[in-house]
């Protein structure tokens, strides 16, 4: 068989990114490229232990590979935790990078590109070793898009936002003038955020972006095509290829999604969703890093509790801040919770959100997260963390209309009034919302939809580069 390419896949390392750069890198194994993944040593270990990956589902083409020990931690809910994971990705990532691009060659076929969403990293490869590189931003193209316009609103005054202005309209940001409120924009337009390094690095972004080869997303025409639009007119190639976790059953026929944990799932909660009614019980998750307080916790419980439904919630073990001498989850939340409830440390989220039992997801509105529940046919109550999080819930409830906003608030009568509003008052009106979206997410990834097309679009592209690489070696 005719070599197409080694592509070299570099995930930023937390769960939500390496889940869709996972599933992209499948899709690339089953297109006949040779692999190379990497990953931090203790995200390597963790995947290994969890997941699926070492299952033979892969070929022998895909290779999981490690960066040296010494990279900050791989779960982070705070922005200098992130920023010292970013720094020391930069300082023992990436002189590591650069001698694995330059010795490749010697063992093995050369890499043809670099797939990533590392940005400074990215730029640096490029520029200095010629390497194509294509930015997979793991978010969706709005959010993307409201980062990418920071600079506009900068310049317009609209930011910093001032005081008691977090629900005036932004006019800024192209596409999303009549809706998006500064509440909405990505947290870290928020004061505490704005001082920190990431908020520098997002600034130049928009510009640096352009040095690139191209843009990968995420995401699919019917759901983002207005905004995909605006990007466009900047970046004039934008590959969108998802929802891919959805793409990726499709072609190899699954029943099953696959797992790319990295956290034991708990999977006795699918025998007990099956004694559930159809459509009867809220679905609970945070994601990956996001974390709260043992406050907002218990208000989370009452309103659950209160609102009568049964649900489903995915306690990670480091999902609750609790002060000195405090318990994370008080032993009568966990009393409490049998008789409605139950509770796993972490789900196979897919199949949770696919089954019949589920008929509402109370989500912090994580970019996978949101598209699973959309494939899924499954409404969400949206309470973002920070990140793109603001921003997707506003789509979600704004524009979308396949969920419901409670963004900010987390008071024990919001929770059970947004769940009863959701279970019960306005449930056949998102539920129809949210199918219809999730019909055309599953047309964009069937044979002749815009996400199928774009991905052999993307496939022709790399396949192109490693030609003209053969021919200059
Ligand atoms: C964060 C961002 O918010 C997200 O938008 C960004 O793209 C990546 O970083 P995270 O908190 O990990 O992500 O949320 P999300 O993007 O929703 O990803 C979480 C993933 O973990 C989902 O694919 C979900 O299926 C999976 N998951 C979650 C489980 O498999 N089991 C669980 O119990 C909870």
């Amino acid at each position: 068989m005719e070599f197409s390419g080694h592509i070299l896949i570099v995930p930023f390392p937390l769960q939500g990114h390496i889940n869709s750069m996972l599933n992209l890198a499948h899709l690339l194994d089953l297109s006949n490229f040779h692999v190379t993944f990497l990953l931090t040593a203790d995200t390597h270990a963790r995947l290994l232990a969890h997941s699926d990956v070492d299952s033979g589902r892969f070929s022998p083409r895909f290779r999981l590979h490690t960066f040296p020990a010494g990279i900050h931690g791989d779960r982070t809910g705070s922005q200098e935790e992130l920023a010292e994971m970013f720094y020391s990705l930069v300082k023992i990532g990436e002189p590591f990078l650069r001698e694995l691009i330059a010795r490749t060659g010697d063992s093995g076929p050369p890499f043809t590109c670099l797939i990533s969403d590392l940005l400074e990293i990215s730029l640096n490869i490029s520029r200095d070793l010629g390497l194509p590189v294509y930015y997979f931003r793991t978010i969706g193209a709005s959010a993307l898009w409201a980062y990418f316009s920071v600079p506009d609103l900068i310049q317009a005054n609209e930011l910093p936002i001032k005081e008691n202005g977090m629900d005036s309209l932004v006019t800024k940001v192209k596409g999303m003038e009549g809706f998006l409120r500064a509440r909405d924009l990505p947290s870290l337009c928020r004061a505490d955020e704005m001082t920190g390094p990431v908020f520098k690095l997002v600034c130049t972004q928009p510009q640096l972006v352009h040095q690139l080869h191209a843009i990968i997303l995420n995401t699919f025409e019917g759901l983002e095509g207005p905004i995909l639009s605006h990007i466009r007119a900047k970046y004039p190639k934008v590959y969108t290829i998802g929802p891919l976790h959805a793409s990726l059953k499709a072609r190899l026929q699954l029943k099953q999604a696959s797992s790319n944990s990295l956290l034991q799932e708990d999977r006795s909660c699918i025998a007990w969703l099956d004694s559930q009614e159809p459509k009867s019980v809220i679905y609970v998750s945070f994601g990956s890093i996001s974390v709260i307080t043992r406050q907002q916790l218990m208000e989370f419980w009452y309103g659950l509790v209160n609102s009568g439904k049964k649900f489903l919630w995915v306690m990670r073990p480091d999902l609750v801040v609790a002060k000195d001498g405090e318990t994370p989850i008080p032993l009568e939340l966990e009393e409490g919770t049998k008789a409605n409830g139950y509770m796993v440390g972490w789900a196979p989220q897919e199949e949770v959100l696919e089954h019949p039992a589920v008929g509402g997801f109370l989500t912090h509105c994580g970019w996978n997260s949101t598209l699973e529940s959309i494939v899924a046919g499954v409404p969400m109550i949206c309470w973002p963390f920070f990140a793109d999080q603001q921003t997707n819930s506003r789509f979600v409830g704004e524009v979308w209309k396949v969920g419901l906003d409670m963004k900010d608030v987390c008071d024990r009568s919001s929770v059970e009034n947004m769940i009863r509003e959701l279970m019960d008052k306005r449930k056949g009106e998102l539920l129809k919302r949210v199918e219809d979206m999730g019909k055309l997410a599953k047309e964009a990834i069937t044979e002749g939809g815009s996400s199928y097309c774009n991905l052999d679009c993307l496939i022709q592209d790399i396949i192109k580069l490693n030609v003209s690489v053969r021919k200059t070696i």
